[in-house]
């Protein structure tokens, strides 16, 4: 029998918090301990990963949504190259371990170490008190924010990407070191989610080199990101976990500082919505979406 202590069920405040605001921040959530593991896990899986194919992970560029190394990742663990990783020669500018953007997308299914962290008791309990009646763990990124070179992460609703009828999906982003103005902290909008979803990223046929595309569902422009905005940054210390609503405007800034700011994030859906065929992230047949 474990003997781990179930974590606190969130509050009517926290219920509250989540309504009003589209996010949810649980400080003390994960223990320093279990995020030293997972990115030292992380730093194996980027070691091992020195011969892969090389893969540029932003959010800004089309090359990323034509990328079958991007589209057949849903079922596998890889690796994705920060942009300004590579020197003018196409050659790494900086070391292998300082120049990964993300692992993903199917780590939690597919590693012990990623299983663990994603299904410890306490992501499980804030993804039912948000209300979420079937959860399925679909999505892992692990992010580095790398020193000097992390990228921004532009404004985007997590909607847009993990689309399902009805819309479902949330996020469980987890600080596993301080994420601070300096080093690229997450930046969103209290009450965001209110609004309609943008956009859709969908295949554009069946097979991975077909690509993708956005489908526009709403002209509303997203909020301006950066200082000056209507966003607010969001400030944590490594083992806070922030939940956010599929819908919710969120950014992130480049890191120019000299310290990573890692993290890891989860996308659960609920299975008694519809998952599109056409979203970019698909299964293969015998890696099918799990609960907690
Ligand atoms: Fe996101």
């Amino acid at each position: 029998m474990s003997t781990t202590t179930p974590p606190p069920p969130l509050t009517a405040d926290d219920i509250a918090a989540w309504e009003r605001d589209g996010y949810l921040v649980v400080p003390g959530a994960v223990s320093p301990a279990a995020c030293r593991e997972l990115m030292t896990r992380a730093a194996e899986i980027v070691e091992e990963a020195a011969g892969d194919p090389v893969s540029v992970f932003s959010t800004h560029e089309q090359t990323r949504a034509s990328d079958e190394w991007f589209l057949s990742s849903g079922s596998q663990v890889r690796c994705f190259f920060e942009e300004e990783a590579f020197a003018p020669d196409g050659e790494l500018a900086v070391p292998l371990e300082r120049s990964i953007n993300k692992i993903g997308h199917a780590q939690h299914d597919l590693d012990d170490a990623y299983d663990r962290f994603a299904r410890a008791p306490v992501m499980a309990e804030v993804t039912a008190g948000l209300g979420v009646a079937e959860p399925l763990l679909v999505q892992s990124m692990h992010i580095f924010k790398q020193p000097h070179i992390g990228g921004e992460v532009g404004c985007h609703q997590d909607a847009t990407f993990l689309f399902t009828d009805p819309l479902s999906v949330i996020g469980l982003w987890v600080a596993l070191e301080d994420a601070t103005l300096d080093n690229g902290c997450l930046w969103t909008g209290p009450g965001g989610h209110r609004g309609p979803l943008r956009r859709r990223f969908a295949r554009a046929g069946a097979t991975d080199a077909d690509g993708t595309r956005f489908v526009d569902l709403d002209a509303a422009a997203l909020p301006a990101p950066g200082p000056g905005g209507p966003l607010v940054p969001l400030e944590v210390e490594a083992g806070t976990l922030v939940a956010l609503h599929g819908r919710l405007p969120h950014w992130s800034g480049p890191n120019r500082s000299p310290r990573s700011r890692q993290a890891y994030s989860l996308h659960v859906i609920d299975g008694t919505a519809t998952y599109p065929d056409d979203n970019w992230l698909q299964r293969d047949r015998a890696l099918p979406f799990r609960g907690f």
